[in-house]
């Protein structure tokens, strides 16, 4: 079995039907990245993006690959949030950058964004929402600017990471629960930070998180990344033994798509299933990206 059969059988098992490769041609173009993760989609304009047909074949597209790559699209901000809407919630900053409440620049930038130092924290593989009871859905990027020198994205399938897994480590892990926090995901990034900054990380609490999120699809996915502190019940360093194993499993290059930049790419993952990074760039480059972030619609279970 494939890695998408395994996504259209869970599908199938939950009883929702998947459109037929005729009925997705006629909307748009599809054609997969690598073996498990990432799928590219053309013949398609931003506009038709909102409209629901389109936008649920998107969604489907979506958990079959973990990735989709609108190459060059230059999609608008307008057509972006009403894609956001017609797939799902998409968050609301209290502070708009631009017309649009629902769009966050991501930038190292702090003249455009005031938590771009929190941003450095992206340079580490990392889920979306993993210190809340539900994750986000799934995020989006617009690249408006792109870094001269490095700052491409890479994501993982966990889904694929954990179906890899030999079925002794599976029954050695489905149980496990590891702590997520603020603070272990910052700690990468400042390694000697002053008392305000650890204070500022402490006010964020701290969750915890099974290693193994079986899904409502059947599916099961691992939960790792930056904020990972240690294993419920297991010696710290033994546990960050076994974390840091894990994580060099789930990142192999052979669950890892890359994506290098053109500015108008558009590019939206699976938060539930996949992890991501970005790679470094300078703080003074002109990498913007405008991001369309959505609600989470599944707690880690
Ligand atoms: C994010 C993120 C990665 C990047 O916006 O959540 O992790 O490449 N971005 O900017
Ligand atoms: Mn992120």
């Amino acid at each position: 079995m494939t890695f998408s059969d395994s996504a259209y059988a869970a599908f199938a098992a939950q009883g929702r039907g998947v459109r037929s490769p005729e009925e997705v041609s006629a909307l748009m173009k599809l054609t997969p990245l690598g073996p498990c993760i990432g799928v590219s989609v053309t013949d398609i304009e931003p506009r038709q993006l909102g409209d629901s047909d389109t936008a649920a074949a998107l969604g489907e597209a979506l958990e079959t690959h973990g990735v989709l790559v609108f190459p060059e699209l230059h999609c608008d901000d307008a057509s972006q949030v009403a894609f956001g809407k017609a797939l799902g919630e998409p968050d609301v900053f209290p502070i708009p950058t631009g017309d649009h409440a629902e769009i966050f620049l991501v930038t190292l930038d702090p003249a455009k964004n005031p938590a771009a130092s929190y941003l450095q924290g992206t340079f580490f593989w990392h889920i979306d929402g993993a210190t809340d009871d539900v994750p986000n859905m799934a995020t989006m990027l617009n690249a408006v600017g792109v870094a001269d020198n490095g700052g491409g994205t890479e994501f993982c399938s966990t889904y694929a990471s954990w179906d890899a897994l030999s079925a002794d480590d599976k029954a050695k892990y489905k149980d496990l629960r590891v702590v997520h926090s603020m603070e272990a995901s910052q700690r990468l990034v400042y390694s000697d930070p002053t008392e305000a900054q650890v204070a500022d990380w402490q006010a964020r609490p701290s969750k915890e998180q099974p290693l193994a999120w079986t899904h409502e699809s059947g599916r099961t996915s691992l939960v790792l990344g930056a904020t990972t502190d240690h294993i419920v019940g297991m010696n710290r360093d033994e546990g960050r033994q076994l974390i840091d194993h894990l994580e060099a499993w789930a990142t192999d290059e052979r669950f890892v798509y890359h994506h290098d930049w053109t500015v108008g790419d558009l590019v939206m993952w699976d938060n539930r299933g996949t992890m991501h990074r970005a790679l470094p760039y300078d703080a003074d480059s002109p990498r913007l990206m405008h991001r369309v972030t959505l609600a989470g619609d599944e707690a880690f279970a």
